[in-house]
């Protein structure tokens, strides 16, 4: 079966076809990470806009350049929540139109699900239960996939996830944004820092998270010193490592506790090559670690499309509802 997945729950337009026997077919993303930098966050109503205005033309990008045609999709799986509303509507609405046009289903996908199950899409030996750390911009939680539909979260943060303190502080540093890529950019230019920022709760005990006090650490010292680019890579270098630090021991320990060898660290912060470095290296030898493709790492149509395809073989009904907020336990 052809699966068109269709992923707009922020400001990334993404279209993928998954052929449920070959695997992904291909994908096509539109970033629009320009048309909200001005502002220094996401402005929904924009969003939604160019959603709006960009999914036609990727679908037709898409087709041509997998060579497939509109008549072979047979079912489109969109990304229901949690996102914002606008956004959310733009790809739903797309979706259901396009599926009733077509005479096929359509299915909608929980986003964090999604990233979830996103490393499965290509690494085949990955199987349930696992550990799963999931770093975004909206989220960050550590969780136990006992299998489809059996979630536990055993952490997560108490205020600001991992990625937005990324983009706060990239932006408090004059760099760009996305702010992970920018940060990890800039880190790479040094090899020691003078800073030493607290490592959050990093002995709480708990999985649990608390990134704003170290935003806020971040923060202060940025306005004390003089941004040289030398200090900008000093203060970029030990705010990675304070962040790394909290998520690599807290989800390892997880992993000892609960005697599950498979972990599985998903979302936008696992394109981060130090993050995927470190884990390799400081995990213990009984453990497997799994990250998505670099590419399905941040947000894609893919994802969807993978957990789209899942989701249509377990039977279970659906509401095609959008849900700006849903929780994981969804079914
Ligand atoms: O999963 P994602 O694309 O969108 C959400 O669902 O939120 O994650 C986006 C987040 C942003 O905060 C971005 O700064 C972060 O992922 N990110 C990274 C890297 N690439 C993206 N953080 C650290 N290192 C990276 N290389
Ligand atoms: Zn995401």
């Amino acid at each position: 079966m052809i699966v068109l997945g269709i992923e707009t729950s922020c400001d990334e337009t993404g279209l993928a076809l998954y052929d449920s026997e070959k695997g992904i077919i291909g994908h096509v993303l539109n970033s629009q990470f320009k048309l909200h930098s001005k502002y220094g966050g996401v402005v929904p109503e924009l969003a939604s806009r160019d959603h709006t205005l960009k999914t036609i033309p990727l679908l037709e990008k898409l087709l041509a350049k997998y060579n497939c045609d509109i008549k072979d999709i047979e079912l489109v799986a969109f990304t229901n929540g949690p996102g914002l509303m606008g956004p959310l509507l733009t790809g739903s609405a797309f979706a259901k139109t396009l599926a009733w046009t077509l005479g096929v289903k359509s299915i909608e996908v929980n986003h964090l699900e999604a990233h979830i199950f996103s490393a499965m899409m290509t690494e085949s030996s990955l199987k349930s239960p696992f550990i799963s750390l999931l770093v975004s911009g909206g989220h960050t939680f550590l969780s136990i996939i006992e299998e489809l539909n059996k979630y536990k979260i055993i952490g997560q943060t108490l205020d600001d996830s991992a990625g937005e303190v990324f983009d706060k502080i990239s932006r408090q540093l004059g760099l760009g944004y996305p702010g992970g890529p920018e940060i990890s950019k800039s880190a790479e230019e040094i090899n020691a820092t003078p800073f030493n920022f607290p490592r959050p709760m990093i002995n709480s005990g708990d999985y649990n998270f608390s990134f704003s006090g170290l935003k806020t650490h971040v923060k202060n010292t940025i306005e004390k010193v003089e941004l040289t680019d030398k200090v900008i890579s000093q203060i970029s270098l030990d705010f990675e490592n304070a962040i790394l630090d909290v998520l690599i021991k807290k989800t390892l320990e997880a992993a000892e506790e609960f005697k599950i060898k498979n972990i599985v660290i998903v979302g936008g912060v696992s394109a981060n090559k130090k993050l995927r470095f470190r884990f390799q290296n400081e995990k213990d030898s009984s453990i497997n670690i799994f990250f998505p493709d670099m590419q399905f790492s941040t947000d894609n149509g893919a994802m969807i499309a993978y957990l789209g395809w899942i989701k249509s073989q377990s039977n279970k009904n659906t509401n095609l509802n959008i849900n700006p907020k849903p929780s994981l336990n969804i079914n």
